[in-house]
Order: C-alpha cells, then sequence, then structure tokens
C-alpha cells in the first residue's frame, strides 16, 4: 500500500466536544431550565420535546454551539461562499423517561443539527443488544446500495438488520463498513452532526430522566 494514494469521496463527520465548566452549567440547566414537564410534548413512541427556560446558562451552551459550528464551517469552507457566520435557529428540550427513546429522523431546513447532554443516568440494566443503559445516538449510513457489499457473518445471514448492524463483532468501528455509527453520551458532551444525516437515540433503561437540550443551526 505504500505507492497507493487513498481518495476519501463523500466524507460525513461528527464533531463533539466537552464544555468547560459543565458540571456548574448542568446543574443551573437543571434547577432553572426543566424545571417541570408542563407544556412537553408527548409523541407516540414517548420521547418528549419540552419548552426550556431561557437564562444565562442555557445562553452559554447555545453560545458554545455557534462557536463550534463556526469552526466546522470555516474547516469546510462553507463560510467563504456564504459568509454568514452559523446561528442557531431553535432549540428545545429533549427529555426520556424510562423506556422512552427517539425514533430514526433528519432535521429539515437546518445545516447542522446537535445535542448536548445535561444528564445521563446509570443504572445495570442492559439488553441482548443495548449494553448502555442511558441508550446511544446512532448514526445511519443511508447509501442503501452499500448494503449489497456488505460482509455477512453468521449471525446475519440472508437478513440484515439496519438499525444495530455493525461490521462485526467485537469490533468498535469500522467506517468503511458499518451501517450504524453510535456514539455514547455523556454528561457535558456536545455532538454536532449535519442535518440530513439519519438519526435515533435507543431507549433510556434507566429509571432516571436523560435529559439534552437539542439545536438547529443555519449557515
Ligand atoms: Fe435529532
Amino acid at each position: 500500500m505504500n505507492d497507493t494514494i487513498r481518495h476519501d469521496l463523500f466524507i460525513t463527520s461528527i464533531w463533539t466536544k466537552k464544555l468547560d465548566n459543565f458540571k456548574e452549567i448542568n446543574l443551573n440547566l437543571l434547577k432553572h431550565c426543566f424545571k417541570n414537564d408542563e407544556g412537553s410534548d408527548e409523541n407516540i413512541y414517548g420521547g418528549r420535546e419540552t419548552f426550556i427556560n431561557s437564562n444565562e446558562w442555557l445562553k452559554k451552551v447555545l453560545d458554545s454551539a455557534e462557536q463550534l459550528s463556526m469552526g466546522i464551517a470555516e474547516f469546510m469552507g462553507v463560510l467563504k461562499e456564504k459568509g454568514r457566520p452559523p446561528q442557531i435557529s431553535c432549540f428545545w428540550g429533549n427529555v426520556n423517561k424510562q423506556k422512552e427513546f427517539n425514533p430514526p429522523h433528519v432535521h429539515a431546513n437546518s445545516s447542522l443539527s446537535g445535542a448536548y447532554y445535561v444528564k445521563i443516568p446509570q443504572s445495570d440494566t442492559t439488553t441482548e443488544d443495548q449494553k448502555f443503559s442511558a441508550g446511544k445516538i446512532c448514526f445511519h449510513d443511508t447509501r442503501i446500495e452499500k448494503c449489497v457489499s456488505t460482509p455477512l457473518y453468521e449471525e446475519n445471514l440472508g437478513y440484515l438488520d439496519l438499525a444495530t448492524y455493525s461490521s462485526a463483532k467485537n469490533v468498535s468501528h469500522n467506517p468503511w463498513l458499518d451501517n450504524v455509527a453510535k456514539f455514547k453520551p455523556e454528561e457535558g458532551l456536545m455532538v454536532i452532526f449535519p442535518s440530513w444525516l439519519l438519526h435515533y437515540v435507543e431507549p433510556n433503561l434507566c429509571d432516571e430522566d436523560r435529559i439534552a437540550i437539542s439545536f438547529n443551526i443555519s449557515f
């Protein structure tokens, strides 16, 4: 391979950053922004989108999202063409009680989208398909045609489960073969991804709520 040049085509990147001072930010977000569930919007799968009170702590999170997006846009060369800095176009709270999840979706009319994790509960409860009890955020490769060349392992013969399939047992991530990439949420972590990228969040298996702030960003 020494004399071979690799050309990466159609790269899809996910960006993560742990916020400074996140413990204090999260304590105050929980105290002042997620006081109660009144006005929350429960969908048929149970995942709730809630209104959150705006204050200085929420502003710290949203400012960080815009700053990170600015770096991403500069890196991608988007700003040179349009010249307008990335701006938060909307934000909302995401509260998942036990067994609730977010089904596969994309974020419409947006350039980048993201999540900031305020509370990630812990428990020993797992299932055969889910080893992280609070649930991971999972991104799909939607190039469905790629599946025809995906190697079939014994457990997948004749059937490919796109929701859970990973390239091989005991391999955490193979960007050339995986159909799903799963990220473990951590308190204080911000994840930013292209808004068109199909994603879902596994069920929360813990007794306590999983709480995040979601947002869309436009260039
Ligand atoms: Fe989403």
